[in-house]
């Protein structure tokens, strides 16, 4: 194969073979395809794009790129769970221990906060002892006997997608949807799980802005999967505001330990439902109302909050946090912010919202920085609600009262207001699966 025939092909929109695509991926990893010469291919593929089968042929060749998971030694169908990126996003803090409290297994290996989004792992080390860093052996053991453990992905997960995604970073590449759904896939395929249920968020703090190409993402992230030999479905779900009310490491647990417990904030609380139920038919512990009742006993009799205290304490985390959650350290510094107008927040920009949290030491602004599990901000209203001038609509906490007033004026751009009552995005906009595309509200 000659790198200079192959991107020439691109660039003028035919597809690729199976064995081009692997000669171009194993030989950029082996370092033999130099930067610039992939750089132009990546371009080539952002504007000519990739079929179902190329996309296919390029996952399956990144996610061996490194270590196959093979979770077999995990007795029953293991379902993951993923989310394509959000402000606010517990979800898993919620859905494993519900999913496991129903006899579901969740093996899942979950990631850092990226840039404005934040990661289970930074959220769930913000329990004290908690440890995600666990090995393979232990990590089987526990899900075998809880039904689920959240630990780190391994460094040897998709090699080749972490140097592609460097790539990408700095060469105006990264949002591209063949290239988006072969990263996250390739990472999902090596993990392992039989079948995945996956998180396709939509709106200002998302990678896709509109439905159309969040559609168009889970389709062919669904093909992928499916093609793989793992049924995959796609849930689409509104990311043009913060899920829930929390944004930060301790309040985001906090608020996911509240919604174990059906206090949630009503569009994360219902979200978490959905997303449980979908793991568990796909689990095929019953159909969609059986598993929907399932998921709401495991919240009433408070089974699906006792499972995430058990993982907690096998993970050398202190449960007790769990059930006495004042005990968690509080920011020593706060900041309230004040609704601008009179009328409706008409718009938030949520990857603003996102970018505040980071300021305010949630989040990391170099990979060297370390996290302020305090800070972070809740939201007292959102879009579509009534404020008044002067109200407050939020509350800043950082450990540093500098870093509040640069947050403050940040934050306060990323609000729009309205006489009129604005129309909002639905929490769960459409599901996608090998079937089609069912939108809300046939849902
Ligand atoms: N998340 C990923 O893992 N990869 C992408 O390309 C985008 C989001």
């Amino acid at each position: 194969m000659r790198m200079y025939d192959v991107i020439e092909k691109k660039k003028r929109g035919f597809a690729l073979t199976k064995q081009e695509i692997y000669d171009v991926i194993n030989g950029y990893v082996a370092d033999e395809i130099p930067d610039y010469q992939m750089s132009a291919l990546l371009m080539a593929i952002y504007y000519m794009g990739m079929t179902d089968e190329e996309l296919l042929y390029m996952t399956e060749c990144m996610a061996h790129s490194g270590d196959m998971v093979d979770l077999s030694e995990i007795s029953g169908i293991k379902v993951d769970k993923h989310s394509t990126g959000g402000v606010g996003d517990k979800t898993t803090l919620v859905v494993a221990p519900i999913v496991a409290a129903c006899g579901g297994k969740v093996a899942k290996m979950s990631g850092r906060g990226l840039g404005f989004t934040g990661g289970t792992i930074d959220k769930l080390e913000a329990i004290p002892g908690m440890r995600t860093a666990i090995d393979e052996k232990r990590f089987f053991d526990i899900v075998n006997r809880l039904g689920l453990s959240v630990i780190g992905q391994s460094a040897n997960i998709a090699p080749a997608d972490k140097k592609l995604y460097a790539l990408r970073d700095v060469t105006a590449t990264v949002d591209s949807i063949p290239l988006i759904a072969a990263s996250i896939m390739s990472k999902k395929l090596a993990a392992g799980s039989d079948k995945i249920v996956l998180d396709v968020t939509v709106g200002s703090g998302a990678f896709m802005k509109s439905v159309d190409d969040a559609i168009v993402l889970a389709k062919k992230m669904v093909a992928i999967g499916e093609g793989a030999g793992r049924q995959t479905i796609a849930i689409l779900t509104n990311m043009d505001v913060p899920l829930g009310v929390a944004v930060g490491n301790t309040i985001e647990v906090i608020e996911a330990i509240d919604t174990l417990k059906g206090n949630g904030p009503r569009d994360f609380q219902e979200i978490c439902e959905i997303f449980a139920t979908s793991m568990l038919v796909l689990g095929e512990k019953g159909s969609e109302e059986e598993c929907a009742n399932m998921v709401k006993k495991a919240i009433q009799s408070g089974s699906g909050l006792d499972k995430f205290a058990e993982m907690i304490r096998e993970q050398g985390g202190d449960e007790s946090y769990i059930y006495h959650t004042e005990k968690f350290q509080k920011a020593l510094c706060e900041r309230k912010i004040f609704a601008g107008e009179t009328g409706y927040i008409s718009s938030m920009n949520t990857e603003m919202c996102g970018k505040t949290a980071v300021i305010l030491g949630a989040g990391r602004e170099t990979k060297e920085s370390s996290i302020d599990n305090t800070a972070g901000i809740h939201f007292y209203k959102k879009t579509g609600e009534q404020v008044g001038k002067g109200e407050v609509i939020a509350t800043l906490y950082s450990s540093e009262e500098k870093k509040l007033n640069d947050a403050a004026s940040y934050l306060e751009k990323g609000y729009t207001y309205s006489k009129e009552q604005p129309k909002k995005m639905d929490n769960v906009i459409a599901r996608v699966s090998k079937d089609g595309v069912v939108r809300n509200p046939d849902l």
